[in-house]
């Protein structure tokens, strides 16, 4: 933090880290992925089992965040437990979250609440989704239920990454992209129509019952470049895949920016540019977050609030480098005039990255025992990344690099 200069940011500025429920929580016993992980021929080579057991140590999750000087912690509902069948509320598990909102104001924290992280109830995917005729209405039914949860929440994210979601049964049949490697294919557009549909609903409910709530949803970012004869693909990809679901947050109370990398698109297809890899393959390209923060402003004229950022690395020192490129982008998006809400780092804990526990994005790693040589204890060890961001939270400022003309 030495070599750096600073922008100071606003007083209301969120400066946290996000999880998922079913990424930490444990034993989402009741939700479409848990069947998925358990079925005999799963697609996915690691459960999420216990998880981080965090449906038990919430409280120790946000103390480690709110003594590092953090001030925000994004986590989840789920869905599958407040609603293990169709219309059968558990209230045990409404008063779980009850007990998180405000656990997480006592010590400090805003609340920034997402209510479908990628997992649904069993029952609604044995239904037929987000496609099926009632879906919308199971959903807000939902919604209703634990609004009156999200009365201080600082900001509530209705759907996380929806172009994701639609993607998503495409990508599990295996409709890969085989004539373009490396590109995900486009999303289902009945999916997408059906997943703003459901987004729409949530915003009316939740603006009629808590005013004053900030409401969105967030998007994964690809930050799309193109070099020598890729631009018009590119293009296309972006739209598809991204700005089809940015417009729906127009006129929206902000939008999410969920950034970890970068997609380039040459003369072949995509290309990935030679150079560093982040642990899970990706580019390692910080400089994402400003691009994507400034595209999604251009798009959606809503605020911003970055939902998710961060990298997959057992290096802790090169998540601190990321760390230090990927707000400098951000703080010079800001510095432009983009309003921006807060930064919810990804991820709080080392979680369960959808069918594989190798990632690691945390910056508090959790005993899994995964060396076989003790049962896991679950505990907590806070990273050096963690003190560093909380280092830049209390002094209430984001880093810039030292370039003259700065
Ligand atoms: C998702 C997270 C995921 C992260 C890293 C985002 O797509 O919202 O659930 O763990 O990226 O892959």
């Amino acid at each position: 933090m030495t070599d750096v200069d600073a922008l100071e940011v606003p007083e209301d500025f969120l400066f946290g880290a996000s999880t998922s429920p079913h990424q930490v929580e444990g034993d989402n016993v009741h939700s479409d992925m848990w069947a998925l992980e358990n079925m005999l021929a799963s697609p996915l080579p690691e459960k999420s089992g216990r998880a981080c057991d965090s449906y038990h140590r919430w409280g120790e999750d946000m103390d480690l965040l709110a003594g590092a000087g953090l001030t925000a912690y994004r986590f989840g509902i789920e869905w599958a437990r407040i609603e293990p069948a169709p219309g059968v509320v558990d209230e045990q598990a409404v008063e779980h979250y009850r007990s998180m909102v405000e656990g997480a104001l006592r010590r400090g924290l805003s609340p920034v609440v997402t209510l479908h992280h990628f997992t649904s109830p069993a029952w609604f995917a044995a239904a037929g989704g987000w496609t099926a005729p009632d879906a919308v209405a199971h959903f807000s039914r939902y919604v209703e239920t634990v609004a009156p949860l999200l009365r201080e929440a600082r900001a509530v994210v209705t759907i996380n990454e929806p172009n994701m979601v639609a993607i998503m049964p495409r990508l599990l049949s295996g409709e890969t992209s085989s004539r373009e490697p490396g590109v995900l294919p486009d999303p289902d557009p009945a999916l997408a129509d059906a997943l703003e549909a459901a987004h729409r609903a949530a915003v009316g409910l939740l603006h009629e019952q808590l005013p004053g709530v900030p409401v969105g949803w967030s998007v994964a970012n690809q930050c799309v470049e193109a070099i020598t004869d890729g631009m018009e693909r590119a293009r296309q990809y972006q739209e598809a895949i991204e700005d089809r679901f940015l417009r729906v947050s127009v006129g929206d109370d902000f939008v999410g920016v969920q950034s970890y990398t970068r997609t380039v698109f040459g003369p072949g297809g995509r290309l990935v540019p030679p150079g560093r890899t982040t642990g899970n393959g990706w580019e390692f390209y910080p400089q994402a977050l400003g691009w994507a923060v400034r595209h999604s402003f251009e798009i959606t004229h809503a605020p911003v609030l970055v939902t998710e950022n961060g990298i997959a690395t057992s290096d802790d020192d090169a998540r601190v480098e990321y760390l230090e490129g990927a707000l400098a982008g951000l703080a010079g998006a800001m510095r432009d005039g983009i309003p921006v809400l807060g930064y919810l780092h990804w991820s709080l804990l080392d979680n369960y990255e959808w069918g594989s526990w190798a990632p690691r994005f945390g910056l508090i790693a959790v005993d899994r025992a995964t060396s076989d040589d003790h049962d896991p204890t679950f505990a907590r060890t806070p990273k050096a990344s963690l003190a560093w961001l909380g280092r830049w939270a209390r002094k209430g400022a984001l880093p810039l690099p030292r370039i003259q003309g700065n």
